[in-house]
């Protein structure tokens, strides 16, 4: 059975007490998982990558509720423990998180994220066992991305984020396909304005293995609708 990520980016939202609002609505109950285990009685592993601010708090609702979720940071320093003020290293991230995004559009564009430094990211989360979730736009970015690659690519086209337009299915699973070309068979999600509308659509294709939503992730009932259809499959 193909396993599907379910991955939630809240990027610059939600305070500790809107995040506990968010988790009450999604018990184990609500969400498609065993009562007695707690674990996802499908085939989906749910990320869900809040700020850091938000990391501690979610960490303990999460084993608490006994709930099927996975947390990622969404940014690691690209340096170890030390004096580089507003970091925070990927020993500190080790110790709340099994992922971290790499290298998203909005950090490429409004913090002039280049190449060196995503790798130097890349090589950071994986020297303390976080698994990279890297995020690309388009081949280039592929292409630059160091040798032996292999964490997970989230394919997010700009036109796409944020927009209400996504790309479409098909598109995004030849995208998927290329990008294995160069990197083999690691896991591609697909992100950029899914919804529990179009979620099945991507997760469809055959070289598609999950999705990233952004905004549908911040109403808790619209990420559960994404999170049901996705069991669907
Ligand atoms: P969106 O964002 O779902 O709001 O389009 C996706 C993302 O940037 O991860």
């Amino acid at each position: 059975m193909k396993k599907f990520f379910i991955l939630a980016n809240w990027k610059s939202n939600k305070t500790i007490g809107e995040a506990e609002e968010w988790i009450k609505q999604l018990t184990t109950y609500n969400l498609p998982a065993s009562p007695v285990s707690g674990q996802l009685t499908t085939n989906l592993e749910i990320i869900l990558c809040p700020p850091f601010t938000i990391l501690y708090p979610l960490k303990l609702s999460i084993e608490k509720l006994q709930l099927p979720i996975k947390l990622g940071a969404q940014d690691i320093s690209p340096f170890p423990d030390g004096p580089y003020t507003g970091e925070v290293s990927g020993k500190m991230i080790a110790e709340l998180a099994f992922y971290v995004l790499v290298g998203h559009s909005e950090r490429r564009t409004y913090f002039e994220e280049k190449e060196q430094m995503i790798a130097q990211k890349i090589e950071m989360a994986i020297s303390f066992n976080l698994t990279p979730i890297v995020c690309v736009s388009h081949l280039d970015e592929v292409k630059s991305l160091p040798c032996g690659f292999s964490g997970i690519i989230l394919y997010e086209p700009i036109s796409a984020i944020g927009t209400g337009e996504p790309d479409t299915p098909e598109n995004a699973n030849r995208m998927a396909e290329r990008i294995k070309d160069f990197l083999g068979d690691i896991p591609i999600i697909y992100g950029g304005s899914v919804t529990s509308e179009n979620v099945v659509s991507f997760l469809s294709q055959p070289r598609i293995s999950g999705v990233g939503a952004g905004k549908a992730s911040l109403d808790p009932l619209e990420f559960l609708k994404i999170v049901r259809n996705a069991a669907k499959i």
